[in-house]
């Protein structure tokens, strides 16, 4: 418990109104022991000389996005390893990734520490019912692939799970209360994320969320470089002999956990550093809400759709393809040491995003909370891209939208669960087709019916040969294979 002398008291209210922050402990006499301690330790845990900065910049400034004089797009790894555009060698990439797999050198990361506001779904985003047919849990879907992953390679993936202060509790008891969704307790960790307090926009003085508790927002999908270290993920990971983290989102349940291939492009591609390397699709359109595979001074960067100056977004080849064509997938692969690198270098610092959002909040007259109808504060959180630059040298690998990507991100319309169950069924239909599997379609070539198939059935297309299938499905059928 957090006590403090009346000499210590006030020489904390001099150096918080030093920074413009003294109302932070307005109602401190109002609060019982138990709250006066919570409230100062989370006083203790900010950084206020960096404070006045910060906010210059962030919250009180809008930092103009600097958009470098020369940019390009990105050089890539066409999904096609025979395309004429830069032929690779599929082979050997896929027999690197896969022994590198074998010899248990991965493992797999999911940043699962977002507000799934957006959805409007309370609780953590991994267990919202993903499933087309079963309604399983993104948590679901993966555990079941790094179950796969185990079988067909023979060596346990372990698997680290990023939340946040304001979801760790449920994500653990999630686990806790579904046997660790089949797989074994000793190779799942989860770690929380960062904070970072929340801004009044204008005037940048931290937000009261109650009369003895700070406003505070996760510290980004960024914060995750740190906390891979300060949590001991990195060294477990050493302990247990993994040299490469298959980065991704919660939100997508058809993304490939640990992909071979990428693997190995990462690993030993002449292009590739080894240190993190990038999952791209071809954009459908200069709107889509990807982030941008760019070039700048010869270094692969990603710049967010929000950032990138629109006619850059909307430039055209002669062929009338996108210039910028290079959408973000938020797949990444990251050698543990370059995350310890990161780490363990003193100048190594991410920059900050500003979101302005309605943050409800203690009001500093009458001490009742507020909802405010429209945006009042400020959140500061970094990417986890913006360490990109920092490599040696990065790669982009194409992939097929198609297969690999379907986030559950919006209650309705594009990146919804609707249109995640869509692309669930056609998927499934395509490789069950090619399984020999006679699906019913529509004219319009959609599926007529719906399927869901579980990773432990097949990580790709090929997986499904041999396994015992139906000869056909059904119009209209809803099948879970
Ligand atoms: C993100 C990417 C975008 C990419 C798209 C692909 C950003 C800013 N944008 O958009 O470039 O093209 O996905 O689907 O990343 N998270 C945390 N902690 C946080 C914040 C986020 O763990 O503090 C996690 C979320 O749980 C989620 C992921 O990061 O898994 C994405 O966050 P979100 O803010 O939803 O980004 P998008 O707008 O979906």
């Amino acid at each position: 418990m957090v006590i403090m002398s009346d000499a210590k008291m006030k020489s904390l209210r001099d150096r918080l109104a030093a920074v413009g922050q003294e109302h932070l402990l307005r109602f401190y006499g109002e609060l019982d022991a138990a709250a006066q301690s919570h409230l100062l330790g989370q006083i203790e845990a900010l950084d206020l000389d960096s404070l006045p900065g910060l906010i210059q910049t962030y919250v009180t400034g809008k930092p103009k996005v600097a958009v470098p004089d020369r940019i390009d797009p990105a050089p890539y790894f066409p999904v096609d390893p025979n395309s004429k555009r830069r032929p690779w060698d599929g082979v050997a990439m896929r027999a690197a990734g896969e022994s590198l797999l074998a010899a248990g050198k991965v493992a797999a990361f999911t940043v699962a520490g977002g507000q799934g506001s957006r959805l409007g779904f309370e609780g953590p985003k991994g267990m919202f019912p993903a499933g087309a047919v079963t309604g399983k849990t993104l948590f679901q879907f993966f555990a079941e692939s790094l179950r796969a992953a185990a079988k067909k390679y023979g060596a346990v993936v372990p698997w680290y799970i990023m939340t946040s202060p304001l979801n760790h509790e449920a994500t653990v008891a999630y686990f806790e209360s579904n046997g660790y969704l089949g797989l074994d307790r000793k190779n799942v960790m989860f770690f929380p994320q960062g904070v970072m307090p929340s801004f009044e926009m204008g005037t940048g003085k931290i937000l009261l969320a109650g009369k003895g508790e700070i406003a505070t927002n996760p510290d980004g999908h960024g914060g995750s470089l740190k906390a891979l270290f300060t949590s001991g993920a990195i060294d477990d990971m050493r302990r247990r002999g993994v040299e490469h983290i298959s980065y991704f989102q919660v939100d997508n349940p058809l993304v490939r956990v640990v992909d071979p291939v990428f693997l190995g492009l990462h690993a030993i591609a002449a292009e590739s550093s080894g240190e993190m390397s990038s999952k791209m699709i071809p954009k459908t359109g200069p709107e889509e809400k990807l982030g941008v595979f760019c070039s700048v001074n010869g270094k692969i960067e990603i710049i967010e759709y929000s950032d990138l100056p629109r006619e850059l977004a909307e430039q055209r080849l002669a062929d009338g393809g996108l210039r910028f064509i290079a959408g973000s997938i938020a797949v990444h692969v990251m050698s543990v040491e370059f995350v310890a690198r990161l780490n363990t270098d003193r100048a190594f610092s991410l920059p900050y995003h500003r979101a302005e959002k309605k943050i409800p909040h203690i009001d500093m007259g009458t001490g009742k909370l507020v909802q405010p109808e429209k945006n009042n504060g400020v959140k500061l959180e970094r990417f986890v891209f913006d360490a990109l630059p920092l490599c040696r040298r990065s790669i982009v690998y194409e992939t097929s939208r198609a297969e690999e990507f379907a986030p559950i991100k919006n209650a309705t319309g594009v990146d919804s669960v609707e249109s995640s169950k869509a692309i669930q069924t056609e998927r499934a239909a395509r490789w069950l087709e090619a399984a020999g599997v006679k699906v019913p379609r529509r004219a319009d070539g959609t599926a007529e019916c719906v399927i869901e198939l579980s990773p432990l059935t097949a990580m790709e297309a090929g997986d499904l040969a041999g396994k015992n299938l139906p000869r056909e499905i059904g119009r209209g059928e809803r099948v879970a294979l």
